[in-house]
């Protein structure tokens, strides 16, 4: 695993919506360099970009028409190379956004392999024989091509499969995965890599890891393949890091990826915490399905990170179904968790989802979710000087929408908590990245959640209880100094210590 990863903490951006600078109403490469040192002051110390490559934006630019070159829109590759040049100095990482299991349909690979002769790009992409042969548990578009077939998609109807063969061919047209057609989709990835490491970046999150090989249900072939990707890559880029869009941390981290994400997709039960009616950090949840799936997961995953997000560009904000408090208790559990801490552009100052958008780019009901930073007072909150009708999204029209101006000098705000949170994390190795953890209460429909973190011979007691009413739970070891508290302080009498309603507290055992 890259040394790197130890204290890395990062910041998701959606370019679209983060800061536009030539007024064009779209977030651009320039607005990020131009807001890395608010990144940096906050805490973070790397960035994950949603795709920043040409694109028809269909679906946001997880539609890739062309991996080697910036969508104009965001700038030119050397902007991106600058702003790696710029990160560094920092002491900052980047991370892009791979997309290696589909394409944009009027990609060029796409155009040629919809050509009935044979070319070198016949074999990019899933096809069937004829026509008529639509594959059972998979979509496919058909009837547009001059090509006999049915071509395999990934995610939306405009997003052919790029061809990484069957993990058991079973009909002529399924080709296996050392076939010279997967082989070379396979090599053309490592050399989409290769393009960008070289020139600056530190690394990929990598779009829908897990689907890559058909026919897969176990995803071993998929499994399979990463580790080739690699065994290349550590000779290669040894410090290029790596964390999978799968969920699923006992398979990718096998498969070789240094980070994985809970999601609110998967058995992680991600969802129970945060996002659903009930939700443990809302104040009458339960947290208790939640580790039990992590427990299983860490027991099956010797090595690597596992990532909890405090949401992403997919999924609601986290202020939709948590009250502020609540919020504010998410980011402590957050930012005491082991593995290395995802935040999303805005949640630091609690930016909300906003309903009822008219979808944008593919969107649909994330489209909420990816609404233009808010900065300032100025204009546009300080996102761009276009026409309000020019911005990529709307901006929150409340009038008591969070800005990181008036956070920044508010002692009590959720930016000031969530910059406390950092530091607090970063002083103590315990609290860190690859800290051991160990849970020590997470009853079922009920409060208090509290585990143990633990490196460098030192410990940490995080107790979180987000209920309105206070709670127990047995502890004959005492409570030393609390490092970090949201609310009234924890007690402790005859090995039972009663924690208040809506508390957060760090303690050193
Ligand atoms: C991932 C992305 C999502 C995208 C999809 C297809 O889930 O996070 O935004 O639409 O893959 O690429
Ligand atoms: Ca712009």
């Amino acid at each position: 695993m890259p040394a790197w990863l130890k204290d890395a903490i990062f910041y998701e951006i959606y370019p679209q919506s983060f800061q536009d600078t030539n007024a064009d109403g779209i977030g651009d490469i320039p607005g990020i360099i131009h807001r890395l040192d608010y990144i940096r002051e906050l805490g973070c110390n790397a960035l994950w970009l949603n795709p920043c490559f040409a694109s028809p934006f269909l679906d946001a630019g997880y539609d890739v028409a062309d991996y080697y070159t910036v969508a104009p829109r965001y700038g030119t590759n050397e902007d991106l190379k600058n702003l790696f040049a710029e990160a560094h100095k920092r002491g900052m990482h980047v991370l892009l956004d791979l997309v290696p299991g589909h394409t944009a349909a009027e990609h060029p690979w796409f155009r040629e392999s919809c050509k009935a002769e044979k070319n070198p790009y016949t074999d990019r992409y899933v096809w069937t024989d004829e026509v008529w042969r639509i594959p059972e548990g998979m979509n496919t578009i058909r009837g547009f091509s001059e090509r006999d077939g049915a071509c395999v998609v990934n995610f939306f109807s405009h997003q052919p499969a790029l061809n990484y063969g069957f993990l058991n061919p079973a009909e002529s047209w399924q080709q296996s995965m050392d076939a010279p057609g997967p082989q070379a989709t396979l090599a053309e990835m490592k050399n989409v890599m290769a393009f960008w490491l070289s020139m600056g970046c530190d690394g990929f999150r990598v779009d829908m890891a897990g689907s890559l090989v058909k026919n897969d249900p176990e995803q071993e072939g998929t499994i399979a393949l990463w580790r080739q990707v690699f065994a290349w890559l550590e000779k290669a880029f040894p410090e290029a890091a790596m964390v999978s869009e799968w969920g699923e941390p006992d398979r990718s981290l096998r498969a070789g990826f240094h980070m994985d994400f809970l999601l609110h997709f998967g058995p992680s039960h991600y969802n129970d915490l945060f996002r659903c009616d009930n939700a443990f950090f809302a104040g009458n949840g339960d947290a208790s399905a939640f580790v039990k799936a992590y427990e299983a997961t860490r027991a099956k995953a010797e090595q690597g990170l596992i990532c909890i997000p405090s949401g992403n560009h997919d999924m609601q904000r986290l202020t939709t179904h948590l009250p502020e408090d609540g919020v504010r208790i998410a980011f402590a559990f957050l930012l005491s968790m082991p593995g290395a801490p995802f935040l999303y552009y805005g949640d630091e100052i609690g930016m909300r989802y906003l309903w009822d958008l008219p979808s944008k780019e593919g969107g649909y009901s994330r489209t909420g979710a990816r609404t233009p930073m808010q900065w300032g007072r100025t204009a546009n909150a300080g996102f761009s000087s276009a026409a309000p009708e020019k911005l990529y999204l709307p901006i929150d029209p409340a009038g008591d929408r969070p800005t990181v101006e008036a956070q920044m000098t508010d002692p009590d705000s959720l930016y000031q908590e969530v910059r406390h949170l950092i530091e607090v994390r970063r002083a103590n190795p315990a609290l860190g990245n690859l800290g051991r953890l160990r849970f020590v209460y997470a009853p079922e429909k009920a409060c208090p959640l509290v585990y143990l973190r633990e490196a460098e011979g030192e410990r940490v007691l995080v107790i979180l209880n987000p209920s309105e009413t206070a709670g127990t739970f047995p502890w004959t070891e005492g409570l030393g100094e609390r490092i970090y508290g949201q609310g009234g302080a924890a007690s402790v009498e005859n090995g039972t210590v009663t924690v208040p309603a809506k508390s957060a507290s760090f303690y050193r055992v």
